[in-house]
């Protein structure tokens, strides 16, 4: 019986002396394992007579027991302090300030697309897209622009080669890359109908190109078709989107009358200026003396051969429209002088114009407002 009680307390000096759970199992190993020593004295007690066994049995069982404990217990505990020590080394010091890392901005052309979709959206007016390589019958001929119009030539298009119907010889449509955003309006009408309260901002292409004119620009266009739709409708669109764009309500606004042939009539809208050191800056009438005009976007009433084209019936809905140059609005509101500027990727002119992901445009902070 004293050598279960000296073989349980050297069990237990050594394992309270493991250094680690590699240790650990080598103890649990050498007693309990099938070779163990406390396994080989429960294997004694088959060949006992049965008043030794009855007496050393149960010794041999609380010895196991007893050793069984306490290797559980000095594992438990093991575990405990590693897992104390990887928190204690793993800590995360979240006061510490954010690393010093490249950072993307907003491009001022996309910030301004924004705006006006907040803009209008406020007024009512979804958001609508159409392709930029489109064709012929879409970007010309059902804004009442036929084959032969000379106004076709104004537009300096980018033609795709025209495609040859294999059997008959005959020669398809050419495409081409938009040259308004006008097309949309005809997509729309066509495929949701009347009424109809949408912009359209997007990519234009014409081939052309010095300080204020790059071969791709963006622009958008307005489109409201309605019952009894007429030019004062127009007139206080255009001036609630420019004092809301601008932010000032001394945005004064003069309607020229104008030639487009999917508009009649036709308006070109003007927005007063004043020179301030040099500086073009809108506001107040253009016919005050130091003051000029700006011509910035061209508008009118929908043609009825338009409407016509869309499968609408034009005595019925009536309607205007207006296309705005988005990058030239961009310019006059955060003063960049040069287009081109605007599509070379500089990171130097991007770092000093672009805006930060944060400066979502809302129309109660004022849409422009900068962080
Ligand atoms: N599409 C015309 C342009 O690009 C602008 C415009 C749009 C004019 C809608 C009238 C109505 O020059």
């Amino acid at each position: 019986m004293d050598d279960y009680a000296s073989l349980e307390k050297q069990a237990r000096g050594r394992i309270a002396a493991a250094g680690d759970l590699a240790a650990l199992e080598a103890l649990r190993v050498q007693y309990l394992g099938k070779q163990g020593s406390v396994s080989g004295l429960l294997k004694t007690l088959g060949a006992m007579a049965p008043d030794e066994r009855q007496a050393k049995g149960p010794a041999i069982q609380a010895l196991r027991q007893a050793v069984a404990d306490a290797l559980a217990e000095r594992k438990e505990a093991m575990e405990a302090a590693e897992l104390e020590a990887r928190l204690a080394a793993e800590t995360l010091d979240l006061s510490l300030p954010a690393p010093e890392a490249p950072k993307g901005s907003v491009h001022p052309v996309s910030q301004v697309m924004d705006e006006l979709a907040e803009i209008f959206a406020d007024m009512g007016f979804a958001v609508a897209s159409g392709p930029e390589i489109e064709d012929e019958w879409h970007n010309f001929t059902a804004l009442n622009m036929p084959e032969s119009h000379p106004a076709r030539a104004m537009h300096d298009t980018f033609y795709f080669p025209a495609e040859v119907d294999e059997p008959s010889g005959i020669e398809m449509g050419r495409m081409l890359l938009r040259t308004h955003t006008s097309p949309v309006q005809v997509r729309t009408m066509m495929s949701q109908g009347a009424p109809v309260r949408i912009i359209a901002p997007g990519r234009v292409y014409r081939s052309d190109s010095d300080a204020t004119h790059t071969p791709m620009f963006h622009q958008v266009e307005g489109l409201v078709i309605d019952r009894g739709i007429h030019l004062g409708h127009l007139k206080w669109t255009l001036e609630t989107f420019l004092k809301a764009f601008f932010e000032r309500e001394d945005i004064v606004l003069r309607l020229r009358p104008s030639y487009f042939p999917f508009t009649e009539p036709s308006v070109e809208a003007d927005v007063g200026f004043a020179l301030e050191s040099g500086r073009r800056v809108l506001g107040g009438s253009g016919d005050e003396p130091g003051h000029g005009w700006m011509e910035l976007l061209g508008s009118g009433m929908v043609n009825r051969r338009v409407i016509e084209s869309c499968n609408l019936d034009p005595d019925e809905w009536q309607g205007f429209a207006f296309g705005v140059g988005v990058d030239r609005l961009a310019m006059l509101k955060y003063g960049m002088d040069d287009l081109r500027a605007f599509f070379d990727g500089d990171v130097r002119w991007l770092r000093h114009y672009g805006f930060s992901p944060f400066d979502q445009p809302t129309l109660s902070a004022g849409v422009g407002a900068r962080a």
